[in-house]
C-alpha cells in the first residue's frame, strides 16, 4: 500500500512531502507527487519564507505560494505552511536592515498577519517559528531575538492566530528528536508560552537524521511534548548516509530507521503525521549542504523504492 494509505489505516492524518515546483515539469517526479495513496499532505520547500513572501518592505509576494496552495487544493491534500518567523532566507532589506524593537516588532506582526491571512483556512497547521533554538537550549541570537529578545515569539503566535483562528500553530525546529538540552528548552518554552495564554497548538519534530542515528527516547520525547496539552508532528524528515554509496547493510538500516520513526509516530496518539523533505534522492538537500552524504529519501534518485519505503509502511501498519 502507499505511503499515506499507511498512515491513514492507521489513524494518522497524513503521510505528506516537501516540494518545490520547479521540480514538477520532470512527469515521474510529479505523477507520485500527485498520488493520494503516497502523499495526503505537501509543504513547501522554499517558496512560503519571507525572502519569496515579503522581498521589499510591506510589498508580498504569493506567486509562488499560490503555485503549492493551488495543487493543494485541486489534489484535495493538506497543507502545512512554511515558515513565518525564520534567521534564514531572509529578503535582504530584513537582513540587512537596522531596526528598533518597536520597528521589528511591527515587521514581525505584519509579516505573519499577512501571510497566515492570505492562505486562511487553506493551511492545516504553520510552522509560526522556524528553529528558535541552538543546540544547547540557549536561543538562538539571530536579527529576531538579536533585537527583540524572546518576545518576537508570542507576537508572532498571536498574529498568525488573529489571521487564521483555525489553523494548528506549530514551533518547528531540529535535533530535538531525543530528550536532551534542545528538546527540554522547547518544553519550558511551550510550558510558558501556554501559561501566559499564548496560542501554540504543536511542535513540529523535523528529524533531519543519520542511518543508525535515530535517538532512542524519540518516543518517550515525542509523548513528553504531547503531554503539555500540544500535538507533535514529523516534519521534516529524511536520514542520510554519512558516507556514500549504500551499503546493502546500510540499507537494511536505513529501512530500520524509518520504521522506527514512523513507529513512534504511530504510538503516540498525539502525533498527527510524517512528512519527508522530499522523497527523492534526485531533489534532497542533503548534498548540497553536506557534501558527500545523502541517499537519505525513501526513493533513490532513479525513482526506484529503497527498502526504506518499506520501512515506512511497516512502521505505521506494524
Ligand atoms: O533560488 C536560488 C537560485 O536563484 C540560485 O541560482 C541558486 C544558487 O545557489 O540558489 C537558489 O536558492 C537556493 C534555495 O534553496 C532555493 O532552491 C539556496 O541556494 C539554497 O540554500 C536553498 O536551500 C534550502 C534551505 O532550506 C535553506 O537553508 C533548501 O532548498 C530547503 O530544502 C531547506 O529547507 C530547510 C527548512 O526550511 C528548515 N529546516 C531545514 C531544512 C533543510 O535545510
Amino acid at each position: 500500500v502507499g505511503l499515506n494509505v499507511a498512515a491513514q489505516a492507521a489513524q494518522k492524518l497524513y503521510f505528506g512531502t516537501a516540494t518545490n515546483a520547479d521540480q514538477w515539469t520532470d512527469k515521474t517526479y510529479f505523477d507520485i507527487l500527485k498520488d493520494d495513496s503516497e502523499f495526503g499532505q505537501i509543504t513547501a520547500a522554499n517558496v512560503m519564507k519571507w525572502f519569496d513572501t515579503e522581498p521589499e518592505p510591506s510589498v508580498f509576494n504569493f506567486t509562488d505560494g499560490d503555485v503549492i496552495a493551488d495543487f493543494v487544493k485541486a489534489t484535495g491534500k493538506r497543507l502545512r505552511g512554511h515558515n513565518c518567523v525564520w534567521y534564514n532566507q531572509l529578503p535582504d532589506w530584513l537582513s540587512n536592515g537596522t531596526f528598533t524593537a518597536p520597528e521589528l516588532a511591527f515587521i514581525v506582526e505584519r509579516h505573519c498577519f499577512t501571510l497566515v491571512s492570505h492562505y486562511r483556512g487553506q493551511v492545516y497547521s504553520w510552522d509560526v517559528i522556524n528553529e528558535p533554538f541552538n543546540d544547547d537550549g540557549t536561543y538562538r541570537v539571530d536579527i529576531f531575538f538579536n533585537t527583540l529578545n524572546t518576545s518576537y515569539i508570542p507576537l508572532a503566535l498571536k498574529a498568525a492566530r488573529r489571521a487564521d483562528p483555525h489553523t494548528k500553530l506549530y514551533i518547528n525546529d531540529y535535533n530535538i528528536e531525543g530528550i536532551g538540552a534542545k528538546a527540554t528548552a522547547l518544553k519550558e518554552l511551550v510550558r510558558s508560552l501556554k501559561a501566559s495564554g499564548v496560542p501554540i497548538d504543536g511542535v513540529g519534530i523535523q528529524s533531519h537524521l543519520t542511518v543508525g542515528g535515530v535517538p532512542a527516547t524519540l518516543q518517550q520525547n515525542m509523548a513528553e511534548f504531547t503531554a503539555l496539552g500540544i500535538e507533535v508532528a514529523i516534519t521534516e524528515l529524511d536520514i542520510r548516509f554519512t558516507a556514500l554509496p549504500p551499503t546493502a547493510a546500510g540499507l537494511a538500516q536505513q529501512k530500520a530507521d524509518y520504521a522506527t520513526v514512523v513507529a513512534a509516530c504511530n504510538a503516540v496518539p498525539g502525533c498527527v503525521g510524517v512528512t519527508v523533505w522530499d522523497f527523492t534522492d534526485k531533489y534532497s538537500w542533503v548534498p548540497s549542504t553536506f557534501p558527500g552524504q545523502g541517499a537519505a529519501c525513501p526513493w533513490d534518485e532513479n525513482y526506484v523504492k529503497k527498502p526504506a519505503y518499506a520501512g515506512i509502511t511497516e512502521g505505521f501498519l506494524g
